[in-house]
């Protein structure tokens, strides 16, 4: 039976979370407050449906007395059949969300925080925002807490991947520019509003060199960093009803010049940062040369080589095979809109 509202857990408990990746159509880059997760600027993504991460946490409760710290805490990461340890960076900034959700729950104990991810993490598809919605959601239902989707929202933001705030809900989501509080992403059209494909074009699979925190941290170093944000009201004024009015052709041009934009920022930073590979230019031209024969196809990259590629469902066997042709993809994952986060009782990892 699920706890109501604010009851404290009385035994151990285990909940499995999956929560969905996203790709931004406008981009959070840079941030007002960086260890509060207020970014600089609104930002809109769609959240992914295949790109997923499932995440089992298990909490034990301590009485008052008993050691219920960090140091008791357990987190693994699924390889193939494995469980391993994910490593020091990885582990330190789930400890830290770990402390903040006790923190906010009021109570004592250890978790042992089992994930899983669908895809290939940190390669410019967005799973630390994944993982760490998943970890939210699970590690807040097995402190036996019901909170709404934007408290969760808000929760994930603090994770130390804000982009976490969009993937608690499905479907298109804004988050808004907000004070401490308010800061929590909000839906605009559900998963069934628009059955929009994104096909991710993998041409490098394994972690990239700039953290997008460490991003965030040059973002105000570039002289276009203002200019960025000047523009950005107009842009998600036409995102927003691009969305609403389901037209690829109105959301495309706005979402692939807000992607150059973002790489913008980013090589003109001190010191510069390149995501790029000579394959993603490869990618870009492929999806003009798309469109050119009529294809509707558009072209957006996170914090990262790789090449997300927005199109309508009729048009996908096309655009992928057009994409696996190209020699540098390694693979093309076919994605498409996905729902808001699922959980349910017990350890499944
Ligand atoms: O949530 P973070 O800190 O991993 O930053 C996400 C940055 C981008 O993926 C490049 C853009 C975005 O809004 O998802």
């Amino acid at each position: 039976m699920r706890s109501v509202a604010g009851a404290e857990p009385m035994n151990e408990r285990s909940v499995t979370a999956e929560a969905g990746s996203n790709i931004a159509f406008v981009k959070y880059w840079g941030a007002r407050d960086l260890e509060r997760a207020i970014p600089a600027n609104p930002s809109i993504s769609m959240t992914l449906d295949a790109c997923r991460s499932v995440c089992s946490a298990t909490f034990r409760p301590s009485d008052g007395g008993a050691e219920g710290g960090a140091g008791a805490d357990e987190v693994l990461l699924a390889e193939g059949d494995r469980l391993v340890d994910p490593g020091a960076a990885f582990t330190r900034r789930v400890l830290a969300q770990l402390d903040r959700l006790r923190e906010w729950a009021g109570v004592r104990g250890a978790f042992r925080i089992a994930t899983r991810n669908t895809f290939p993490a940190a390669a410019g598809i967005a799973s630390s925002a994944s993982g760490f919605a998943a970890l939210t959601v699970a590690a807040v239902h097995a402190l036996g807490r019901e909170v709404s989707s934007s408290e969760l929202s808000a929760l994930a933001r603090r994770s130390g991947s804000g982009s976490a705030s969009r993937s608690v809900w499905g479907g298109f989501v804004e988050w808004p520019v907000g004070d401490e509080a308010l800061c929590a992403a909000q839906p605009i059209a559900d998963r069934d509003h628009w059955a929009l494909c994104d096909l991710i074009a993998v041409v490098e699979s394994g972690p990239k060199e700039v953290s997008s925190l460490d991003g965030h941290r040059r973002a105000a170093t570039s002289p276009y960093f203002e200019r960025r944000l000047e523009r950005l009201p107009d842009k998600l004024e036409r995102v927003r009803s691009a969305i609403r009015a389901r037209d690829l052709a109105a959301l495309g041009p706005v979402v692939e010049e807000e992607a150059i934009d973002l790489h913008l920022v980013a090589m003109s930073s001190r010191p510069p940062i390149f995501y790029w590979q000579p394959a993603t230019l490869a990618l870009l031209a492929v999806v003009r040369e798309l469109r050119a024969a009529g294809v509707g196809a558009w072209a957006t990259m996170d914090a990262g080589a790789n090449v997300h590629v927005l199109c309508e469902p009729e048009d996908e066997p096309r655009v992928a095979e057009r994409l696996e042709a190209e020699p540098a993809v390694e693979r093309v994952l076919r994605d498409r809109v996905g729902g808001g986060p699922i959980w349910r009782e017990g350890a499944e990892l």
